[in-house]
């Protein structure tokens, strides 16, 4: 889409590439400037396969909310939730149970534009603009506490977020906050940038990425990202890279196994 549509808000920085709108480019969506597209485009020209992960990356999104819906989950808070694409979180939930309830939030405005528009109507879901970093402006707000009961399970959903988030803001500290405040029988699910998967394509654009001066990728090690699940019980098969967690069909797996490989993925379910 042409930059200077109606769904541009004003407070964007439309000189510099933003994660969720180089994320939507890459997902062949159309809310993104030329600066995104510029910088996919020069993402893509070193990693060819760089689509098929951000697509596998929502084809376990996809596996992940349909089993907390297995398990009776009925609501679902999505942080880091981006521009709305295909399958969103409350597509699929809503596709098993059309009660199911999905809060949003990002903090990029673009994110936050679009998402409204695309849930205008549906009284089941909502979308905040809020930043993960400051825990009590997302659970606390009056948004959420209207439509998500934090006496009942909740589905937490931080897919390709964490490694947004600069080790100097304790992401581990900040986790804590978030899983205390689930009531037991709730679910988490990551997926992560990985530190170890000796893909020299990928270390290379998320160098390439962080040079361009907006948000900065942080990849982890298992260890690490194994961390953000505290005392929650990772079901089976326990935190793996994300085209090995469940997979049910060729979408879910990239064709260039150097693909598969690039973030770990988990589900855990407080006890
Ligand atoms: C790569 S997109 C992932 C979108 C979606 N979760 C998925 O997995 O398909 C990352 C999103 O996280 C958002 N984000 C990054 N840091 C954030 C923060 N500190 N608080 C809230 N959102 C953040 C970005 O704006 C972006 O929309």
């Amino acid at each position: 889409m042409a930059d200077g549509q109606n769904w541009i808000p004003q407070s964007v920085d439309v000189s510099v590439p933003s994660s969720a709108r180089v994320y939507d480019y890459v997902l062949g969506g159309a809310h993104n400037f030329a600066v995104d597209r510029q910088m996919g485009d020069k993402i893509e020209r070193n990693l060819p396969h760089v689509r098929s992960g951000a697509r596998i990356n929502r084809a376990f999104l996809a596996r992940a909310v349909r089993f907390m819906v297995d398990q009776g989950v009925r609501q679902f808070l999505d942080i880091g939730s981006g521009i709305p694409t295909v399958a969103n979180v409350h597509e699929v939930a809503q596709e098993l149970d059309p009660e199911c309830r999905v809060m949003y939030v990002d903090r990029d405005p673009v994110a936050v534009a679009h998402s409204e528009l695309i849930l205008a109507g549906n009284s089941h879901t909502a979308v905040l603009q809020a930043d993960l970093r400051d825990p009590d402006s997302i659970l606390n707000s009056g948004e959420v506490r209207r439509l998500l009961d934090f006496d009942e399970p909740i589905g937490l959903l931080l897919l390709f977020m964490l490694h947004w988030v600069p080790t100097e803001a304790d992401p581990w500290g900040l986790m804590k906050h978030y899983r205390e405040a689930l009531p037991s029988g709730s679910y988490l699910a990551i997926t992560h940038m990985a530190d170890d998967h000796g893909n020299e394509a990928v270390h290379a654009a998320t160098v390439m990425m962080n040079q361009a001066g907006g948000d900065q990728v942080v990849e982890r090690g298992r260890d690490e990202i194994a961390a953000f699940f505290g005392d929650f019980e990772l079901v089976e098969p326990g935190l793996v890279t994300f085209a090995e967690w469940r997979p049910s069909g060729p979408g879910d797996i990239s064709a260039d196994p150097g693909m598969n490989g690039i973030a770990y993925a988990g589900v855990a379910r407080k006890p």
